[in-house]
């Protein structure tokens, strides 16, 4: 096999290596292709753009496969437990026993918020969209902890890692509670990761909010099958802020704003809308259908597609069991999970959406385990970001200890005005 291809550019030869990675993907080295021979490429959406070597995630689309690092996603299934998967994810391989109780006791001692940290949720209207409260608070964290803002060991690296994944429970809660008028719940000590944001979401002074073991492992599963996907938009958001040396807490805070797009995380309230709209009788599943095949309008089949998935997202297929479990040992009859099935068993006869590989994504079922579990509509995304947020701190620091943050500056082919003359005010027409 050659390891370099052969550009001919005008009669002339230049070789560009091959790299391969570790399950055999291939790719052309092009970093010395504009000194070279003063090309750029051009790659829409970055489609065909490697933009770095990871050992985090490995994903294959065209099988419906996804590891963290190298554990297939299936097993995580049995015994669901977030943090021991942001270990995973964040420091390479699964914790002994003395490494989780470690971290988890990390995790609980700074689950508080600075005092301070309260002011500023009281300066934001009742309805603010909770995914800026949430990128607010986290960038804010910077001015709390000074000492964390560079972070060249990995023993503050940890702290600062434990800090971040615990106080976005906290922040999400504090948000929700703002924005109901409800006094903030103070985390609890006694408790878990899951239950810990039930209670601070929940509870009130009269009745503590009881974390079920069976919601416990959903939410669980539901924060592990969405904490890392590789180059996915939020997490390449992450990389690039934090290639200009931007700290740990401003990095992920960009990270949660590139989340909230309906395209990205934001897709899991646009798909509850949308079954919310059928179940309402304002159209049928085979109409809304119909419409997500209609080039004249902007409509969607949302939690369907995917950039990489060409086969079905595994992670949708394990939440589509999981919301069917849940609701099952819950006693509940939810209407929009059968409207999901429909939807989904139309779309996948559908010549439309066979042709372009459109399957259910991890966004399709998700806010059904969330609605079931009593999580408001608009704390989707935010739960999406509580999940990611392991994989963006993972990414963030290998970039780092690899010196792979080289300061991410694309470039582009300029299409506007060539040379143009200055015209004073009163001479314009
Ligand atoms: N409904 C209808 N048509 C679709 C859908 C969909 N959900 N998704 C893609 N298509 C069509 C496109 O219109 C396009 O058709 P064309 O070839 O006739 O022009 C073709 O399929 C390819 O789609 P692209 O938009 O080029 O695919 P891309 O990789 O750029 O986008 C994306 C992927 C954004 C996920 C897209 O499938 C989509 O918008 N899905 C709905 C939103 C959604 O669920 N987002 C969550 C993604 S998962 C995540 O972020 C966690």
């Amino acid at each position: 096999m050659s390891d370099q291809i052969i550009l001919r550019l005008d009669g002339q030869d230049y070789p560009l290596p091959l790299e391969q990675g570790a399950e055999n993907e291939r790719a052309i080295d092009i970093s010395s292709l504009r000194a070279d021979t003063g090309l750029i490429t051009l790659d829409s959406g970055y489609a065909n753009t490697g933009s770095c070597r990871s050992a985090i995630t490995f994903v294959d689309g065209e099988q419906g496969i996804l590891r963290y690092r190298g554990i297939p996603i299936e097993q995580f299934t049995q015994h669901p437990n977030f943090i021991e998967v942001a270990w995973l994810l964040i420091f390479g391989s699964l914790p002994n026993r003395q490494e989780y109780d470690g971290f988890a006791g990390d995790l609980t001692a700074h689950a508080n918020l600075d005092e301070g940290m309260k002011l500023h949720f009281e300066g934001f209207p009742r309805n603010a969209p909770p995914m800026a409260i949430l990128s607010a608070m986290i960038n804010a964290l910077s001015c709390f902890y000074p000492e964390l803002l560079e972070l060249d060991d990995t023993s503050r690296f940890r702290l600062a890692a434990a800090r971040l994944i615990s106080k976005i429970r906290t922040i999400a809660a504090y948000a929700y509670r703002h924005s109901q008028g409800d006094a903030y719940n103070y985390p609890n000590p006694r408790l878990a990761y899951v239950s810990n944001l039930l209670h601070m979401m929940f509870s009130h002074p009269y009745q503590e909010r009881e974390c079920d073991p069976l919601v416990r492992e959903a939410l669980n599963l539901l924060f592990i099958l969405h904490a890392d996907h590789e180059q996915n938009c939020s997490t390449s958001t992450v990389r690039i802020v934090g290639s200009s040396k931007a700290n740990l807490f401003a990095s992920c805070a960009a990270g949660v704003c590139a989340l909230w797009g309906p395209l990205h995380g934001g897709a899991n309230i646009e798909v509850l809308r949308m079954l919310e709209r059928i179940h309402n009788g304002h159209m049928t599943p085979e109409d809304y259908v119909q419409q997500a095949k209609d080039k004249t309008n902007d409509a969607r089949l949302m939690g369907f597609g995917h950039r990489v998935y060409k086969n079905r997202d595994p992670r949708a297929e394990i939440l589509g069991r999981q919301a069917e479990k849940l609701l099952a040992y819950m006693g509940q009859d939810d209407p929009l999970l059968n409207i999901a099935r429909k939807l989904e068993e139309i779309a996948l006869e559908d010549p439309y959406f066979k042709q372009r590989n459109l399957y259910p994504n991890v966004d399709f079922y998700s806010g059904i385990i969330m609605r079931a579990v009593g999580i408001p509509t608009n704390m989707f995304t935010v739960m999406f970001a509580i999940g990611r947020l392991p994989g963006w701190i993972a990414h963030w620091w290998e970039q780092n200890q690899r010196g792979q943050n080289r300061i991410a500056r694309p470039r582009q082919i300029y299409d506007g005005n060539t040379i143009t003359d200055y015209v004073p005010m009163d001479e314009r027409g």
